[in-house]
């Protein structure tokens, strides 16, 4: 029996049970409202997919030449929980606001972007995403606002809005911004693979929590609907969008 019951900055995962445990905790947060709904025995559906996740760490594993002693938990975002296994990441979290977006040059690009879900009662599954590691931005020291800001108007450049704009969602690039692997499993990627130019190189900061980005713009909808619980970013998107719009308006 592993001893894990809970997932923090002090978790240290040994083997396949330790990892197997970690998963089933993290599903059952994330999906906490559907297991209230349908009970909490562990079906099927769930065991197939707390499987499948438990694989793609072993295809990150099988490239990495790592085992389960070299997972790092390196924290939790809004809804996801994240992990390294040497230069790898993988996120772990719930379904995505805009989950198939267009591939583009100004997100980390991923290797897996894959929901793994049923509808029970209610949808419920979990979301996982494989990429390079980053060096993660963490506070306004990491990144300046006019540097956040270039990163914008890039998406905005290509039609693209991205609105999600903290420094904890973007991070500087190890290395160029290029898959250079493939895991070598029978998942079919979520995400639309266009090929990309305009490639990012090391050391330059992009985005690297993927979700709300927009093709086009963000629907009006995300800003005004929700009054009572604002989404954080909508200050910073408000001023973004009119920085934008002017600096448009004086190249013209
Ligand atoms: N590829 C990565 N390399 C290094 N750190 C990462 C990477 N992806 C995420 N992180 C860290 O994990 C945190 C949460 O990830 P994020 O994608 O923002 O999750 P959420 O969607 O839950 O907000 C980030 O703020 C960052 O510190
Ligand atoms: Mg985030």
């Amino acid at each position: 029996m592993s001893r894990i019951v809970d997932v923090s900055n002090s978790v240290v995962i040994n083997d396949a049970i330790d990892l197997n445990r970690v998963i089933e905790i993290i599903y059952e947060r994330i999906n906490s409202r559907a297991i209230q709904k349908s009970g909490e025995a562990l079906s099927d559906n769930r065991k197939d997919i707390i499987y499948k996740v438990l694989s793609v760490f072993d295809q990150v594993f099988l490239h990495e030449g790592a085992s389960y002693s070299d997972i790092e938990f390196l924290g939790r975002g809004a809804t996801s929980y994240v992990f390294a296994v040497k230069s790898k990441v993988v996120k772990i979290g719930s379904s995505r606001y805009t989950k198939n977006i267009r591939n583009n040059p100004y997100i980390l690009q991923p290797v897996l972007r894959k929901s793994f879900d049923f509808e029970g009662p209610i949808l419920e599954g979990l979301y996982v995403e494989v990429t390079d590691r980053v060096k993660a931005c963490k506070t306004s020291k990491d990144v300046s606002d006019d540097e956040l800001y270039e990163l914008y108007a890039k998406f905005r450049d290509i039609d693209l809005e991205w609105v999600d704009v903290d420094s904890r969602n973007v991070g500087r690039l190890l290395q160029d911004n290029i898959i250079n692997w493939k895991l070598p499993t029978v998942f079919e990627n979520d995400f639309s693979s266009g090929e990309i130019s305009d490639i990012q190189k090391a050391g330059d900061l992009v985005v690297l929590d993927t979700d709300f980005i927009y093709e086009g713009k963000a629907p009006d909808e995300l800003f005004n609907m929700y009054e009572d619980e604002e989404w954080d970013f909508i200050p910073i998107v408000r001023k973004f969008r009119e920085r934008y719009e002017r600096e448009k308006a004086r190249k013209k």
